[in-house]
């Protein structure tokens, strides 16, 4: 350590030396080049873990000030109230006047025309990292409904989130996490029968959006043959072809039985399917489409729209006498209510409800949410099972602590597969990234992905709650409150080295690393002088690199970890007073973009 110290106050010789043999020597600009961009992926992992981190313990607060306004002695109910959950009794499937009459007959998905904004206000979008893949609809304040086929190979709830609709006048579409993904336990990947998933929102939808929720079938039948229902979603304007920007919209008649058997053959399951369309082809739902809603007008004083089908599957898009497939809702209606109705404790928790739990150090008396269901399943006296079901709710968050990290190394991985390519020794890189993210992580907790919840960003595209003192006095009346506030000004401040980077400077800037050639260790490794910068600033360590391929292949995923470290502790002594800065300063130095960045 004081030799490094030493190392980095002397100046650094020149990079040729007496008697005409180099005694230092910089790796090449491209080696630097391709190490800045592995840095820049692994700081905007970093910047989504520590957003993710941040914005759980925001939703906290918001369920716990939600649940206090709600139940607190003489509080008004909140102005606008969430939404009826489970579905029924409650408003559901009616359209804002104004969008109503534009979905003409000739409307199209494939091809077609845009659906007004707000038109479909239980319209929902599937995401996927960010990546849209499916449509779905909202039936309940927390619960959508899908195709199960948009969750083949990414079961994990932790990478999913949910869009809901836009309002009339393009106001912006909030982004909601996944708590739970339920597959209809029969569905069938190869036959896609029971085509069928309810997704559980980790936030109720409030009234005070534009989402509202579609009804769902009172019976097990749909309207008769013929009616015409409506298509939406942001598919594949034609097959193969690009996914639409706004959502389309267009209307397709329910086909009898028959003439989907006719039409598709043996793959057609009536029991559990219905197909819509026009056997003249033109007009139809396409890749993308999956899980959205296909609805149809029950007449009266207030029309509804009810949902009789969930887009599924078709053979191509909108060809000659291929109509499009829908899961047939009407015919699942008890296993949405019982699954809607089910108790909480009746589920095993969601890894999102694990990482969200502050484990206490001792078991409690009797087991609590989350881990109410663990309790369930040992026999014995409730005093007995609780040190048990909690043992295994501890388990079962360490097993989601896993998954969330391990997706996130993944990435960081698979950024460094593409770096350096698939060399001998590679597997080595995980430990040392493993490293750099736990080091990275903040307290307790390391979910994976980032979302865009909270309004109030600091970085571009970041979201996440501003911290307001002034808000401290909303504590007195609702318990627990203070505990979580707490909790999130440490957040901040643990996170706020990376999460204070605006997203066009998030990234890394290897500008030197100077090997000496005369300190080469036992392991072919050599002590180096490295210079990086973030977001205009610089740091500058010493570390240790190699210099042939081999070697340097294994020694950079350190140089990167290092210089993320350095980067998070030099921020972080930056924040604290002056005597706590000495101790760090003379390890890592730091530089203003414009001034000389120090050498070492
Ligand atoms: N399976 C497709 C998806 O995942 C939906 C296809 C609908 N095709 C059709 N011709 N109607 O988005």
């Amino acid at each position: 350590m004081l030799l490094a110290v030493l190392l980095l106050l002397l100046p650094p010789p020149d990079a040729r030396s007496a008697h005409g043999h180099p005694l230092y020597t910089r790796l090449p600009p491209s080696t630097l080049q391709a190490l800045s961009a592995q840095g820049t992926k692994a700081l905007q992992a970093a910047q989504r873990s520590a957003q993710w981190a941040v914005n759980l313990v925001a939703m906290e607060i918001q369920h716990r000030v939600h649940e206090c306004q709600g139940s607190g002695p003489g509080r008004p109910r909140p102005q606008e109230p969430l939404l009826q959950d489970p579905p029924e009794p409650g408003p559901c499937g009616e359209r804002r006047p104004g969008t109503v009459n534009v979905t003409q007959a000739h409307g199209r998905i494939v091809g077609g025309s845009a659906a007004p904004p707000g038109a479909w206000p239980w319209l929902v979008r599937l995401q996927l990292s960010g990546q849209p893949l499916c449509g779905g609809v909202l039936v309940a304040a927390t619960w959508v409904l899908t195709a199960a086929h948009c969750f083949a190979g990414a079961p994990n709830e932790l990478l999913w989130t949910v869009t809901l609709a836009e309002g009339p006048r393009g106001e912006p579409a909030e982004e909601v996490p996944v708590n739970r993904i339920l597959p209809h336990p029969k569905f069938d990947p190869r036959t896609f029968h029971n085509d069928l998933a309810l997704v559980q929102l980790w936030t109720p939808v409030s009234l005070a959006g534009a989402a509202r929720p579609v009804c769902l079938p009172q019976e097990p039948r749909e309207p008769p043959t013929g009616t015409a229902c409506a298509i939406a979603g942001w598919g594949a304007l034609f097959e193969d072809g690009p996914e639409a920007e706004a959502v389309r919209e267009a209307r397709v008649p329910l086909l009898s039985a028959d003439t989907c058997r006719r039409a598709l053959g043996p793959g057609l399951s009536p029991s559990t399917m219905l197909c819509a369309g026009y056997l003249a082809g033109g007009i139809d739902s396409c890749q993308g489409d999956s899980g959205g809603p296909l609805t149809c007008s029950e007449p009266g004083p207030r029309p509804r729209e009810v949902l009789y089908g969930v887009t599924s599957w078709g053979d191509g898009c909108g060809e000659p006498g291929k109509p499009g497939v829908y899961t047939r809702v009407a015919v699942f209606k008890d296993w949405l209510r019982e699954q809607m109705n089910a108790a909480p404790a009746s589920r095993e928790p969601s890894c999102r409800e694990l990482l969200a739990w502050d484990p206490p150090e001792e078991p409690l008396a009797d087991t609590a949410p989350p881990c109410a269901f663990y309790a369930h399943l040992c026999p014995g006296p409730e005093g007995a099972c609780a040190p048990l079901a909690h043992q295994q709710c501890l388990q079962r968050r360490r097993r989601c602590e896993l998954r969330s990290l391990a997706h996130t190394l993944l990435e960081l991985l698979r950024g460094a597969q593409e770096l350096f390519g698939p060399r001998p020794g590679m597997r080595r890189l995980a430990p040392a990234l493993a490293r750099s993210a736990t080091s990275l992580r903040g307290p307790r907790r390391h979910p994976a992905r980032e979302q865009r919840l909270h309004p109030g960003s600091r970085a571009a595209g970041v979201q996440f709650p501003k911290r307001r003192p002034e808000q401290r006095g909303d504590a007195h009346g609702c318990p627990g409150l203070e505990p979580l506030k707490q909790k999130l000004a440490t957040l901040q401040d643990a996170h706020a080295w990376i999460l204070q980077v605006p997203l066009e400077r998030l990234a890394m800037d290897f500008q030197e690393v100077l090997a000496d050639l005369g300190s080469k260790t036992i392991t072919g490794l050599f002590r180096a002088w490295v210079r990086a910068g973030l977001g205009g600033r610089y740091v500058v360590f010493s570390s240790l690199v190699g210099l042939e391929p081999a070697t340097l292949a294994l020694s950079l995923p350190r140089l990167l970890v290092q210089a993320l470290q350095t980067f998070r502790l030099t921020a972080q002594a930056e924040a604290e007073p002056e005597g706590a800065q000495m101790g760090m300063r003379q390890d890592q130095q730091l530089g203003e973009q414009g001034q000389d960045p120090p050498r070492s």
